[in-house]
């Protein structure tokens, strides 16, 4: 018998480095004769910096010294326009480059001190004298400012949707407002940088992508990407914060690099909030239908916030295009300019905002309707691709609806809101579908094999916690026919074979198939020294092929990109989320007792890794529905809970009975391992479940997050709840 690899629900092979802490993480590297830097951030939103006053940091023992843009230039003068691969259109932020301050929060200076007490003590001691220039940070009262952004396509639109919107028997219009919300990894951002006798670097960072750090180092300090070596083989969350190389890094080697000692930057919690969110966004969706509930029209409009030097964009708009079957669509995107650091990915960017406005919206049409949610959805379920035009390569979403409906026990919602009560709890039911894209990226892979059966594969990309160091090795252990405890698979590395940030749900699709097309390369390479043989070789056999052949190593790289067939069609992920809530009617408060997710992500390589991907969007879906929001005091233009006990995520007692479906999907066109990156899709639809769950529950919509007890006591019910 073969032992199970792919599909194997196999514990993560990094599992007990990680809990016996022998995995070292960017701040963990101690070198001899480390210094430490700390970073002083601006107290103002918008103006210029008069004077900096470092007389009393300089005074203080173990100072080394201190950076600011008076002393900065003359070390390092980084070159305009696009900085890294993640970059959005628009001139990059260079931290220390000039006295102008651009948002609350930004790097002025940096003390480097022999000790980080040192340090911090020292920087609170910076004086800085600004001239303040008047500064706005509400998008609220920016709407009106709101352009179309520069560079990325605009979504498409069909059809003519006004009109068959102000045409239909059945319209529905809803506003949504969207607050900022914050990453929040456990690990903080940190680096540690090493420079050798010849001047050569090695940056131990936090990131999702360390070839992407090291062509942003390079381009800055002008090194030749053999000089200067990035590092990250783990990383304590990152969920989109670690895709754009960050300011802790660049001061860290321009630190390393003045002072010719080994350094470290690491980042306050409070600092934490300083460099990029999940953008603040008002959403309009309108739908039209007919009395038997088809679509007839869909129109969704969302104005979203980025920064005065920068155009970040995502797609928010652009699933309510895709989702369902409907001929009039239109959809716009226009965005504001604040006086805020620039708004970055946060898992799922763009979906998880606009299919919560359109899965709600969809929920009042049906309440409208007096139609059953989820005959609904699969009333209008698409079966091609309108917006593109093209065929799905695959699409198992009537099997999420099914599969979802069973396990939660659907059938037996009485679909009049408030008519679930025990006591004074308020029970509700509701459920959203949701989308990502199955994108693929080019990467490539190395695989090496010795003689005595062990199998080292490798790619320059990233575990964020995610899981690709065991699924990796389950792709490559499977295409060799090698046990898992003979493979080995590194990453994290910028000298490693190229591959992507590790981002958009893509690395299985990837540096997977790179993976697998590695390690059939280097099986075909045996199986030609192996003469006479035919077809597949077992790896016994291959190794058999080494001895005889008398080869202590065999390697073989590959490359792989996106064929040609699979642009042909269209590739997404698809969810059905299922949740239910209970609702003090006093007190409004709602817990979130059950939730079923039921997936369709095409193969699953790992099913326990896939579901800890999935329980862990729909925790984020319950943050998002119900705790978190970044508070901003727009007199000073700045987040006002930047730490954990006032930014709410769920905990424990938040989360309780989760129930995860991966349905079957079989794809063999969406690229060569058929499986499509589960890292977002957990987190698209939830929140919309929720609120619909609210909805049921209590007659109360609330279409602004997060639904927190003061704002769903604030909405009067649309019907009576007795
Ligand atoms: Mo994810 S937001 O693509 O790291």
């Amino acid at each position: 018998m073969t032992e199970p690899r792919i599909g194997a629900p196999i514990s993560r092979v990094d599992g007990i480095g990680k809990v016996t802490g022998e995995a070292k993480y960017a701040a963990d590297h101690g070198v001899p004769g480390l210094a430490h830097g700390h970073v002083v951030s601006s107290q103002i939103a918008r103006g210029k910096i008069l004077r900096i006053d470092v007389t009393a940091a300089l005074a203080l023992p173990g100072v080394l010294r201190v950076f600011t843009h008076e002393n900065a230039l003359r070390l390092v003068s980084p070159p305009r326009g696009e900085s890294e691969e993640v970059a959005p259109g628009g001139s990059a932020f260079w931290p220390l480059r000039s006295a102008r301050v651009l948002y609350s929060g930004q790097p002025l200076a940096l003390v480097v001190a022999e000790t980080p007490e040192q340090a911090r003590h020292a920087a609170s001691l910076v004086q800085v004298e600004y001239m303040r220039h008047e500064h706005t940070t509400d998008l609220r009262g920016n709407l009106k400012s709101a352009r179309k952004p520069r560079g990325g396509s605009a979504p498409s639109s069909r059809g003519r949707a006004e009109r068959a919107w102000r045409g239909a028997a059945v319209p529905v219009e809803a506003e949504f407002w969207m607050p900022v919300e914050h990453h929040n990894p456990m690990e903080l951002f940190s680096a540690t940088v090493v420079p050798d006798e010849d001047g050569r670097l090695t940056v131990y960072d936090k990131t999702q992508g360390v070839q992407n750090v090291q062509r942003y180092l390079c381009r800055a300090f002008k090194y030749s990407k053999g000089r200067l070596r990035v590092l990250s083989p783990f990383v304590g969350g990152a969920f989109g914060s670690g895709l754009r190389p960050q300011y802790h890094v660049f001061l860290a080697v321009l630190e390393a690099r003045a002072l010719k000692r080994p350094v470290r930057v690491a980042l306050t919690r409070q600092q934490m909030f300083t460099f990029g969110h999940r953008p603040a966004l008002w959403q309009r969706v309108a739908l039209g239908a007919s009395a038997d509930g088809r679509l007839e029209a869909i129109i969704h409009e969302a104005v979203g916030e980025t920064s005065r030097f920068e155009d970040f964009t995502e797609h928010v708009v652009d699933s309510s295009g895709l989702l369902y079957r409907c001929d009039n669509v239109r959809l716009a995107y226009k965005l504001a300019k604040l006086d805020l650091y620039t708004p970055m990915d946060m898992r799922a960017p763009g979906a998880a905002s606009g299919v919560y406005a359109l899965e709600c919206a969809m929920d009042e049409l049906a309440f409208q309707l007096g139609m059953d949610p989820l005959e609904l959805r699969t009333r209008n379920h698409a079966e091609r691709d309108q917006a593109e035009n093209k065929p799905f390569g695959s699409k198992e979403l009537r099997a999420c609806y099914e599969q979802g409906a069973e396990r939660f026990g659907w059938r037996r919602r009485d679909s009049r809101p408030g008519s679930m009560r025990e006591g004074h709890t308020l029970i509700g039911w509701g459920m959203a579908t949701g989308v990502w894209e199955a994108m693929q990226e080019p990467a490539s892979a190395k695989a090496v094999l010795t003689a005595d059966g062990n199998l080292t594969v490798s790619a320059a990309t990233a575990d964020i916690g995610t899981g690709t160091y065991t699924v990796m090795t389950q792709v490559a252990a499977d295409t060799l026919g090698l046990p898992l405890k003979d493979v080995t698979f590194t990453l994290g590395d910028s000298s490693l074979p190229d591959a992507p940030v590790e981002g958009g749900s893509f690395t299985v699709s990837s540096v997977g198939s790179a993976v697998k097309a590695a390690c059939e390369r280097l099986r075909g390479k045996l199986v030609r020294r192996a003469r006479g043989s035919r077809g597949s070789l077992s790896g016994d056999q291959l190794l058999e092929v080494m001895r005889r052949s008398r080869l202590a190593t065999m390697e073989a790289q590959a490359s792989v990109e996106p064929t040609g067939k699979r642009e042909r069609y269209s590739h997404y992920s698809h969810s059905t989320i299922f949740a239910e809530v209970q609702v003090d009617d006093d007190f409004g408060t709602v817990r979130v007792t059950r939730v079923v997710s039921a997936v369709a992500g095409g193969r699953i390589i790992n099913p326990k890794t896939a579901r800890s991907q999935i329980l862990g969007g729909v925790v984020w879906g319950i943050g998002m529905a119900l705790e978190e929001e970044s508070l901003l005091d727009e007199r000073l233009g700045r987040f006002m809970n930047h730490n954990l006990a006032d930014y709410h995520v769920p905990v424990n007692a938040d989360v309780q009975d989760l129930d995860v479906i991966f349905v079957e999907e079989r794809d063999d066109i969406v690229n060569p391992l058929g499986a499509k990156g589960l890292g977002e899709i957990g987190l698209v639809g939830t929140a919309a479940a929720i609120a619909n769950a609210v909805f049921h529950a209590t007659g109360r919509r609330v279409r602004d997050l997060p639904i927190t007890p003061d704002r769903l006591l604030a909405t009067p019910p649309a019907i009576p709840i007795v």
